[in-house]
Formats: structure tokens, sequence, C-alpha cells
């Protein structure tokens, strides 16, 4: 029998029971997007998203497409063109961020930080209260250093001096808590996929209702992501554009077993518990952590140093094809300016607690 192959990365995994019944049923009963069964189905995983959130004060709008999709609609519609936006980036999606507000020609402030390092919140404070930036763009789970940025200081700077705080919670929505109303934020650059365990070709966005209103005023200026149309066309059970409803069904069926399993708080306790049971293996292991001052692991992943007797290739290469009780196992490299030094592992989708214990032995065996 082929053996299983475990994902420890953090976009395709194995996904709930649930999920994987609507991918089985769908081809025999596809929903039409303007018949009957749509807009029920588009009020459930509205209601269902800012339930599971905590987020009543904020809109979800969902889009086709990726994480990147999620960034690029925020920044296009959450906007004024004028307004100036101060990037926090210590990390590829910070990076992202930037490179996308330019593509957008918005006027940046660019905290350009070392990869992991914690940014420094006296600078941020000063910048703001300088009056040199209108908003604060920053990403809370810093996938490519798997730690996480101060975003409920940040967001209660911003609070202080009256700016609107956009966050990336990609890797971060439903498996780390967030207190999206308490911290200030105006709006959230999400996903279907990661924390909440649906397939990767749906992601979302949350609105807080009072940018939403001052939104109707703003160009949205990326086409066919324009916010302030399609919460106005959901809102009403409806998309301006193809939407696939099959995704929809799955994003249903994930929030289900997000709520089963405790929802967001049971998740976190359940990614805690193998973050607990992988860290000690990595170190028995005599793997070392990164870590940065200041910035909290996060609870996906992990980031390790490249061992000196093994290249990450080869690592990679012995965990993917050597069969360890029934399981291979997929890792990661890391990302752009860390991939030389570091490799990342996490831990992320329906799997049981058992499966990492296979995978520290497959790793024990392949570290020699
Ligand atoms: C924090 C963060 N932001 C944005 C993205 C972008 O997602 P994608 O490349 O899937 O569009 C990712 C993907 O891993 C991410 O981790």
């Amino acid at each position: 029998m082929a053996p299983r192959v475990v994902s420890l990365t953090p976009a395709v995994f194995h996904l709930p029971e649930g999920v994987n019944a609507v991918s089985r049923a769908y081809g025999a009963q596809p929903i039409v997007p303007r018949g009957p069964a749509f807009a029920p189905l588009l009020a459930a995983i509205r209601s269902g998203v800012t339930a599971a959130l905590r987020a009543s004060e904020y809109e979800p709008v969902f889009l086709t497409g990726t994480g990147s999709t999620a960034m690029a609609a925020v920044l296009g519609s959450c906007l004024h063109p004028t307004e100036r936006l101060l990037v926090i980036r210590n990390g590829a999606y910070g990076d992202r961020l930037h490179e996308f507000a330019r593509a957008l020609g918005q006027p940046m402030v660019d905290m350009d930080l070392p990869y992991g390092e914690r940014p420094d919140l006296d600078r941020v404070d000063a910048i703001l209260g300088r009056g040199e930036a209108d908003a604060v763009a920053v990403v809370y789970g810093a996938t490519s250093s798997c730690s996480l940025n101060p975003v409920a200081e940040i967001g209660a700077l911003c609070k202080r001096h009256g700016k609107k705080l956009f966050v990336d919670g990609v890797s971060a929505l439903f498996v780390e808590p967030m207190e999206l109303g308490a911290w200030g934020i105006s709006a959230v650059m999400g996903s279907c996929n990661k924390g909440l365990h649906a397939h990767p070709n749906l992601t979302m966005c949350l609105v807080r209702e009072d940018l939403l209103a001052e939104m109707q005023r703003l160009p949205q200026r990326a086409p066919s992501l324009e916010l302030v149309k399609i919460q106005a066309a959901q809102a009403k059970g409806s998309h301006p554009y193809t939407i696939d409803p099959m995704s929809l069904l799955q994003v249903k069926a994930a929030l289900e077993a997000l709520e089963a399993e405790g929802g967001v708080a049971g998740r976190h306790a359940i990614y805690s518990a193998r973050a607990a049971l992988l860290r000690e293996g990595y170190e028995r292991l005599g793997l070392t952590i990164a870590r940065w001052e200041g910035m909290p692991l996060s609870s996906i992943g992990t980031a390790l140093e490249i061992p000196a007797n093994v290249s990450y290739e080869a690592l990679a290469h012995r965990l993917a094809t050597e069969e360890v009780d029934g399981h291979t196992f997929e890792i990661y490299a890391a990302q752009g300016k860390l991939s030389a030094r570091l490799f990342r592992i996490f831990h992320m989708g329906s799997y049981e607690l058992d499966v990492y214990r296979v995978f520290l032995r497959a790793l024990g065996r392949a570290l020699g």
C-alpha cells in the first residue's frame, strides 16, 4: 500500500472528513450560483465566520483566490490613493504587502527590518505621533520566521493616534486567538485554507463596519476584488463574479469541523499540543529552534537551524521518500533571506497527535 503522505507545510495538507465528503458528493449535486440553494449557503458561511472569530462588528467578504488575493483586495479597497501607509515588514509577507502597495502606487513609509526582528514600537509610535502615516499594515502570523508580530500593541498605537490598521492574518486566523475589535484592527486579510482547513482556492477578508461605510467613498482600485461591491452583493446573497459553490460548501464543512473542535480556542489548543510535542522532540534530537527576542513562536510551525551534518535538500528528500510506520513526510524550506540558514516544519491540518510521534522517529532517522 502507498504510504500516507503527511504534509508538514502551511498550504496543502489533509483536511477534515466533512470537507472531503463535500468533494466526493458535489459532482452529483452541484449548486447553481444564482439558484435557490446559493443565498442560504452564503449566509451560513458569512455568519459562521463572524461567530467563529467573535467579529460581530466586521463584515466578511469571500473571494476566489488565495491569501495574496485577500492582501490585494484590502490594499486596493480600503485606502484612499493619497493615504500614507506605514508598512512594517520583517518577513516574506511583509515584503509582499510592500510590493502590492507599491504596485497600487500607495505612498508608503517603509519600515524594512531584518526577517524575524521585532518592530520597535517606540519608532512606530513616533511615526504615527508625528502624523507621517495615515494607516499601518503588518503581518500577524509571520510564516517565514514562524513567529508572531506584536499586533495588539501596534493596534493600541493605531487607536491612540486614530490610524487604520490592516493585518495580514492569512496564517493566523482561526488558529491563533485574535481580538479583532479590541486590538483596533480595521481590516484583516485572511484565508479559508490555512487555519480554517478548507481548500486553498477561496479566500476571505474581514472589514470593520465603520471602515466599510467610509469605503463607499473610496475608489476601488483592484479590479474584480472591489470589497465594497462584493460585500454589498454577498450581504444580499449573491456575488458579482463567478464563485465556486463547491468551495463555499467546503468552507461550511470546515466551519463545522472547527466548531466540533471547540472553535478557535479548541483548535489553538490542538496546535499548541502539537507544537509542544514537536519542539521538545526537535531539541532532544539536537536541533536548534530559531527564536527572535520579543517575538513569540507561532502555533502553526517551527523554523529550525539547518544542522551542520546534513543539507536541507538531503533531509527533505529522505523524509519524503523513506517510509516510517506507513508514513512519509514533506517539510518546507525557509523563504528568501532565511533559506541558507533555516528550514521549517509546520503542523497544520487534520492529523492525529500520534502522526507527529511517527514524524519525530522519521526525523531522528533522517538526521542520522
Ligand atoms: C502570512 C501570509 N500572508 C500571505 C500569504 C499568501 O498566500 P498565497 O501565497 O497562498 O497567496 C501567506 C502564504 O503562506 C502567508 O503565510
